[in-house]
């Protein structure tokens, strides 16, 4: 008999252990353990048996219920931790919580204020050109009339490169690409980077940023760069900015001139950011050597042009009240966080 459960038990396992659902596990038990099952047809065979034995006859039966049940209860237990795991994989994503926090970048200051320039230049109908950083002597001196023992070709102030070449110290190099390849009309801007051998200072920096403009046509005059600069003035910086152009010397410009606008933060009255003298230095500019457009093969005699070329780094300072130039340079996270507008 003992044998004959033993098998019974079996027989369930292997019934019980392919059982998948809650219902199919209904089933089985109602196959085992159920009225019609052969388990509960033993019960009634106890009655026959003398009284003695009854007690065995009791537990064994009891046992091997206990033993199915048991294996019932194994079984439904592994379905539902199943059927909680998958579920737990479906609502893994709870539409509820809040998002994971990306903080997302913003633009550094000289991005945003060469845009700005940008945009101003497109709308007084420039053309933005690009040159590369790593130029040569010709299109950053010769083709720009410096002589070869000009002191801006001197090693305290331009980076040479090992092999030929060196790092543009001014973007008047796009000028000179810019001639080389289109004939006039030019009217162009070419923002861009360069470097000079300079100590980094509250005004100096190895590496800094221009933007240049060139515009050559018959009948250009300093009348018109004049004008230009104003106009870029007063859109950059507002209505009541001034500008001025006081002489100087390049040797690529003739007649040199460095231009000023009266200072944004006074308006002209002196203060600390222009020194007490009411203008503010922005850059240099003049009326296109004829030597140059000799070098570049554009004829002197029909055309004339204009050039100038401003300092982002100032017009940023300028813009944003940043006292030293190298605060641009430094990164610091708390600086780069007052630039990011709408951004977080
Ligand atoms: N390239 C000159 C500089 O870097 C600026 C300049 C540009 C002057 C164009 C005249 C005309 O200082």
């Amino acid at each position: 008999m003992e044998e004959e459960l033993k098998e019974l038990v079996k027989q369930a396992e292997s019934d019980i252990l392919v059982c998948a659902s809650y219902n199919d596990l209904l089933n089985i038990k109602a196959k085992y353990l159920g009225k019609k099952s052969v388990l509960n047809s033993l019960y009634a065979k106890m009655r026959d048996l003398p009284s003695e034995e009854r007690p065995a006859f009791g537990n064994l039966i009891n046992a091997t219920r206990k033993n199915i049940e048991d294996l019932l209860e194994k079984q439904n237990k592994a379905i539902k931790e199943d059927a909680w795991k998958k579920s737990e994989n479906r609502t893994a994503i709870d539409l509820t919580m809040p998002g994971i926090f990306s903080s997302r970048g913003g633009l550094h200051p000289l991005t945003i204020i060469r845009r700005e320039i940008d945009e101003v230049f497109l709308g007084l109908g420039f053309e933005i050109a690009e040159g590369p950083d790593i130029d040569d002597d010709f299109h950053n001196f010769d083709a720009l009339n410096t002589p070869p023992d000009h002191p801006s070709r001197n090693l305290a102030d331009t980076f040479y490169l090992e092999g030929g070449g060196l790092l543009r110290t001014h973007t008047s190099t796009v000028q000179v690409r810019v001639m080389e390849k289109y004939p006039p009309p030019i009217k162009i801007i070419s923002p861009g980077c360069c470097y000079r051998n300079d100590k980094p200072d509250p005004s100096h920096s190895p590496v800094f940023h221009q933007v240049e403009a060139l515009v050559v046509d018959k009948d250009i005059s300093l009348s018109d760069m004049k004008d230009m600069l104003s106009q870029f003035a007063s859109i950059m910086f507002g209505k009541n900015v001034s500008s001025r152009i006081r002489p100087h010397f390049f040797p690529f410009t003739e007649p040199s001139a460095e231009m000023d606008i009266s200072c944004v933060v006074c308006g002209g009255t002196g203060c600390r950011v222009c020194k007490y003298s009411g203008w503010i230095e922005m850059g240099g500019a003049g009326m296109v050597d004829p030597n140059v457009f000799d070098i570049l093969g554009i004829d002197s005699e029909i055309y004339t042009g204009y050039a100038f070329g401003l300092g982002i780094e100032r017009i940023a300072m300028l813009k944003y009240n940043i006292p030293d130039l190298r605060i641009l340079y430094e990164n610091d996270l708390r600086m780069l966080r007052q630039f990011k507008g709408e951004l977080r």
